[in-house]
């Protein structure tokens, strides 16, 4: 099976996932699973979402559904990190060599590169899908195309939902 191919064939198995959901939470279960399975250098895949502050306290990202080893950052502030990047400024961040980035926070040591997409609901961002790699470089513009197809599905699944 060529590259091409499987980036065709995962997206339309996400797809699918979507036609399937019960829930925004079972999609993104769905998504991390499939992502983390059939993409062989996606060792760490998962979501973070928006949890508004309570009693005055700032918003943080929450640890989502998630495939890989546990991180020790289950709660992100929107000011820290890759994640609180991507969530600030609504932008898909690509981070080819963590080592090189003051912003990087570690997972695991074995963490080369980095992509995070923020996941939007009626224009805001409320979200995001977080991916790693054991691998340099390792997310190029048809990965960047997968992960931005997957965070915009859950974007269209949480906007048919009631608000
Ligand atoms: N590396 C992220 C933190 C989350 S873990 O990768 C799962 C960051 O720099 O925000």
């Amino acid at each position: 099976m060529s590259t091409g191919d499987k980036f065709t064939e995962v997206q339309s198995e996400v797809q699918k996932s979507y036609e399937q959901a019960k829930s925004a939470h079972d999609l993104m279960s769905r998504i991390t699973e499939l992502l983390h399975d059939r993409m062989l250098k996606y060792n760490w895949v998962g979501f973070y979402m928006i949890e508004d502050g309570a009693r005055g306290n700032p918003p943080m990202l929450a640890l989502g559904p998630f495939q890989g080893a546990m991180t020790p950052h289950t709660r992100i502030p929107l000011h820290q990190g890759i994640c609180g990047a991507a969530a600030s400024t609504g932008q898909t961040v690509v981070v080819d060599d963590v080592t090189k980035d003051p912003r990087y926070l570690a997972c695991s040591i074995e963490t080369k590169s980095e992509i995070v997409v923020p996941v939007f609901n009626r224009g805001k961002v409320v979200g995001e899908l977080d991916i790693d790699s054991h691998f340099p470089a390792a997310f190029k513009q048809e990965d960047r195309d997968l992960v931005e197809f997957c965070a915009g599905l859950l974007g269209k699944y949480l906007e048919k939902s009631p608000a």
